[in-house]
C-alpha cells in the first residue's frame, strides 16, 4: 500500500490527506519517509516526544532499525528503559500493523518502569490508540503490550510483518521466554531488543554478547554526558577531583550522576561485582573470595514474593552471624 502511494501525485496525495485525522497523517509520514530511505528514528523520538536523546541513546534507536537483534548491556540509571519506551512507541506508530511486546522478570518492572514511560510519552505526544496500562491498541491487530510471566504462550498468536520484541531487565527473563520469542522473530523486518545490568553472564541476555550476529552496545557511567561534559573519569572518581571539575549544571539532571559514583566506589570498591556491573556496565568477573554471586543478588532482589506468585507462605530460620574480620577490626 505504502509502495503505490509513492506513484500518487501531488494532488492525489493532498485529497487523500484530506480524509485523514492528524494522527493518522502524521504515522503515514513517518512510513512513507522510511520507505523512501528518509526516516530517521532519532529525529522522530526527538520531534515528536520533545526530548532530547543523548549519544549512547541515539546508537541503540539506530541499532534496533539496522539490526534484526541489539543487546545493551548498561550501568544504572543512564536511559535505557526511557530510550526503550521511545522506541517500542516509533516503531509502532511507523510500522503499520505492527505488533511490539515487551516484557521484564516482574509485572511491577513491566507497568511500573517500561510503561510508564509510554503511557506518560503516548499521553504527552497526544499519539492515537486506545490505551490501557501494558497495552496500546491503534487498531484490530496493530498493537503494543507489556507482560510478565513464565507462560510461554503468551506470544501465542502473534504473527506480522513487522514485530519488535522488547526484554528490559533482561538478564532476570525466564530462558522459557527467551525460545518462545524466536518463533514470532522469524520475518527479515522482526527485531529484538535486549536491554539491561549485565550481572551474569551465564544468562541467556549474556548468550547475545557471545553471538557474533547480535548488535552489541555497551554503557557504562563514564560515557553518559553527566560526566563526558566535565571530562570526568575513573581517575578523577578515585582522587575526589570529579567535584573541582563540575562548573555548571548537569546536563541530563534525571540520569546518574557523579556524586552516586563516588558513592559507590567509597563504598563497593572498584574491583567489585557491584561496581562492574551497576558503574561500569561490565559483567563482574567473580572473585575467588565471592561466597554468593552478585547474579544470585540480583535475582532474589527482584524476585516476585507475592502471594500469588510463590503460594504458601515461606518461613526461614536463619542464625545471623558476624565474622569480624582484621580490616574490620582496626
Ligand atoms: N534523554 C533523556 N531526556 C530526559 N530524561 C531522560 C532521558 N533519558 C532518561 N531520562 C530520565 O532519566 C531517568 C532514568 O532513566 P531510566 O529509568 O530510563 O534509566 P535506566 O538506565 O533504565 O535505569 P535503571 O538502571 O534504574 O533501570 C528517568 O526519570 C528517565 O525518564
Ligand atoms: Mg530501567
Amino acid at each position: 500500500m505504502i509502495k503505490d502511494l509513492l506513484k500518487y501525485t501531488e494532488e492525489e496525495f493532498l485529497e487523500l490527506a484530506n480524509t485523514l485525522t492528524p494522527q493518522e497523517l502524521s504515522i503515514l509520514q513517518g512510513e512513507l519517509e522510511r520507505e523512501t530511505g528518509a526516516i530517521d528514528p532519532c529525529n522522530y523520538i526527538e520531534e515528536v516526544f520533545g526530548v532530547r536523546i543523548w549519544s549512547k541513546q541515539k546508537e541503540v534507536v539506530e541499532a534496533v532499525r539496522d539490526n534484526p537483534r541489539t543487546a545493551v548491556r548498561s550501568c544504572h540509571g543512564v536511559g535505557k528503559s526511557f530510550i526503550s519506551a521511545k522506541i517500542a512507541l516509533e516503531f509502532l506508530m511507523t510500522h503499520p500493523e505492527s505488533i511490539v511486546v515487551t516484557t521484564a522478570p516482574t509485572m511491577r518492572q513491566v507497568q511500573e518502569i517500561l510503561w510508564k514511560e509510554i503511557r506518560v510519552s503516548h499521553h504527552k505526544a497526544s499519539l492515537p490508540g486506545i490505551l490501557l496500562k501494558t497495552k496500546l491498541e491503534l487498531r484490530d491487530g496493530w498493537v503494543a503490550f507489556g507482560f510478565a510471566t513464565k507462560n510461554p504462550n503468551a506470544f501465542q498468536g502473534i504473527h506480522a510483518e513487522y514485530v519488535l520484541c522488547i526484554f528490559d531487565e533482561a538478564r532476570g527473563i525466564d530462558p522459557m521466554i527467551w525460545e518462545a520469542a524466536e518463533g514470532i522473530l522469524t520475518g527479515s523486518k522482526c527485531r529484538l531488543l535486549s536491554i539491561g545490568n549485565p550481572t551474569d553472564m551465564a544468562t541467556n541476555f549474556g548468550d547475545e554478547f557471545r553471538d557474533p550476529k547480535v548488535a552489541k552496545i555497551h554503557i557504562g557511567v563514564f560515557d553518559s554526558p553527566n560526566f563526558t561534559e566535565f571530562g570526568i573519569t575513573q581517575e578523577d572518581i578515585e582522587d575526589g577531583s570529579w567535584e573541582g571539575k563540575i562548573n555548571k549544571e548537569l546536563p541530563y539532571p534525571q540520569l546518574v550522576e557523579p556524586i552516586w559514583v563516588a558513592e559507590k566506589y567509597k563504598k563497593w570498591g572498584k574491583k567489585s561485582a557491584a561496581y562492574q556491573s551497576r558503574v561500569l556496565g561490565e559483567f563482574p568477573t567473580e572473585g575467588t573470595d565471592t561466597l554468593i554471586p552478585l547474579a544470585w543478588v540480583m535475582a532474589a532482589a527482584h524476585r516476585d514474593l507475592s502471594a500469588d506468585a510463590v503460594g504458601e507462605p515461606v518461613v526461614l530460620g536463619v542464625d545471623v552471624t558476624e565474622i569480624l574480620t582484621a580490616k574490620h577490626e582496626k
